[in-house]
């Protein structure tokens, strides 16, 4: 049988990664896809640059339009990454009639569901599991391994990049602009790197991973985000010292009258499996009602663990090569006309436990103040650490553990706490989850 021909459009980090991996294991992959498999060409801004894999053989252009328009080529793999010319160049691809391969989290998250219906029209797929926790096929799992299931929530430590620096603060006690140099360095770091450490890029993945969980159209702009650039080295210490981890967490969970979409800093028990998912690893907490909980581990970010995603889905594509469009995996997991309009929660609306660290004055009486105000409003307390001031310093840390609470009823206490002429500084707040 003929070779399928493949172009690519990016030879960074996961562009490069892909190439290594094909040709390293072109035999194996050819006795899984049943067909030769064959980068033709490829393009890159600059083909001065030095690359991480040998290009010996492939046809190389600055031009990305001039790969999507070659009616030589079966597939079109996106490895270039952000919105603009990455949407444009996928979309031409499709309606060239090339199926489309991308790790781009932004792009699906963003542009996902006018992608699927240009696929839909022109009857090509559009395969995206590295654009999700990079070397995890949890978007596998979730689309058809779990298919029984009715899934209830999700918690995903999804972007490697702050986990390398959570973990690398509380390990080394490293500063965190060294701990994303490195990152960058490493090529684990998204272009603008503030996508990583201000929870977008997780947010992106959060957003595919719940439209494939509850069948629900890709809305990024509903997903709460904060990232870990607020987080302290005190923080760090004390979550340690109360017997929990933090870590940045994007969840998804169906709650009586919507759906949570919400990534953010995590304070999660120290002896949960995930907890101790360290450095660049990624991991994705599943329950199911039927399977109960799972979790997925691995590699979230890197050359090659991206890219053993990559020729995951162009293996997936060459098997289904022959198939009626109808009779494929649905990109959502749900069919397109089964897509529920079930409403995403505000995040006023969810409910949590709280990590709260206060600057208080060392003066009697306080704390009299901060309890009364979160009793006022029926916020209870589950654990209290006072810690002695700093020598000079005239406010000394308190630590609290509350008990659940909707989080606008903490908004409202941390704004009277702030007000307090003994409160010293901002309310720190991190949420906690059991994950039980
Ligand atoms: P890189 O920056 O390493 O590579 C991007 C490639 O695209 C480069 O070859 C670059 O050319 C080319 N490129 C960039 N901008 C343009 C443009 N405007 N027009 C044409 N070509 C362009 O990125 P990564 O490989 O790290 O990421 C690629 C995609 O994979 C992104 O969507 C990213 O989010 C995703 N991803 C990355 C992971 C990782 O670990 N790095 C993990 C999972 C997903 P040149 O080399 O000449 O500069
Ligand atoms: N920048 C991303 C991360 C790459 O650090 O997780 C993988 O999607």
């Amino acid at each position: 049988m003929k070779p399928v021909k493949v172009g690519l459009l990016g030879l960074g980090t996961v562009g490069g990664g892909t190439v290594n991996v094909l040709k390293r294991n072109a035999s194996e992959i050819t006795r899984r896809a049943g067909r030769d498999i064959q980068i033709c060409s490829a393009s890159a801004r600059d083909l001065t640059q030095p690359r991480i894999c040998d290009t010996h053989g492939i046809t190389l252009t600055t031009d990305p339009f001039a790969v999507v328009e070659d009616p030589n080529l079966d597939i079109i793999v996106e490895l270039i990454g952000g919105v603009s010319p990455a949407k444009e160049l996928v979309l031409k691809a499709l309606e060239n009639g090339k199926h489309v391969v991308t790790a781009n989290k932004a792009l699906i998250a963003l542009h996902g569901n006018e992608i699927f219906a240009q696929a839909h029209k022109y009857g090509r797929m559009v395969a995206f599991e590295a654009a999700v926790a990079g070397g995890i096929p949890i978007i596998k799992t979730l689309r058809e391994g779990l298919s029984g299931n009715r899934v209830e929530w999700l918690a995903g430590i999804i972007n490697g990049t702050s986990n390398f620096i959570l973990t690398e603060m509380r390990d080394k006690g490293r500063a965190f602009a060294d701990v994303l140099k490195e990152a960058q360095a490493l090529g684990y770091a998204e272009a603008d790197p503030t996508f990583d450490v201000e929870g977008i890029d997780a947010g992106h993945k959060l957003t595919i991973l719940a439209s494939i969980a509850f069948g629900i159209p890709l809305q990024f702009p509903k997903v709460y985000t904060e990232g870990i650039s607020g987080i302290t080295p005190e923080d760090v210490s004390y979550a340690e010292q109360l017997g929990y981890r933090i870590k940045l967490l994007g969840i998804a969970r169906r709650a009586d009258k919507g759906i949570e979409l919400r990534v953010h800093p995590t304070l999660i028990p120290a002896k949960r499996l995930i907890a101790n998912v360290d450095g660049v690893m990624n991991a994705i907490l599943v329950k199911g009602d039927a399977v109960g909980p799972i979790l997925s581990y691995g590699a979230g970010a890197g050359a090659e663990p991206t890219a053993s995603s990559v020729v995951a889905d162009i293996v997936d594509v060459v098997r289904a090569l022959t198939s009626d469009p109808e009779n494929r995996v649905p990109h959502l997991a749900f069919q397109p006309d089964a897509i529920s309009d079930i409403p995403v929660l505000p995040v006023d609306d969810i409910e949590t436990s709280y990590y709260l660290r206060l600057s208080a004055e060392d003066k009697p009486g306080v704390l009299a103040d901060v309890t009364r105000i979160l009793a006022s409003h029926r916020i209870s307390i589950e654990a209290l650490i006072q810690k002695e001031p700093a020598e000079g310093a005239s406010s000394l840390p308190v630590i609290l553990l509350t008990h659940k609470v909707a989080e606008r009823e903490m908004n409202a206490a941390i704004r009277e706490i702030e007000a307090l002429a003994t409160v010293t500084a901002p309310v720190k707040r991190i949420r906690m989850e059991t994950l039980k």
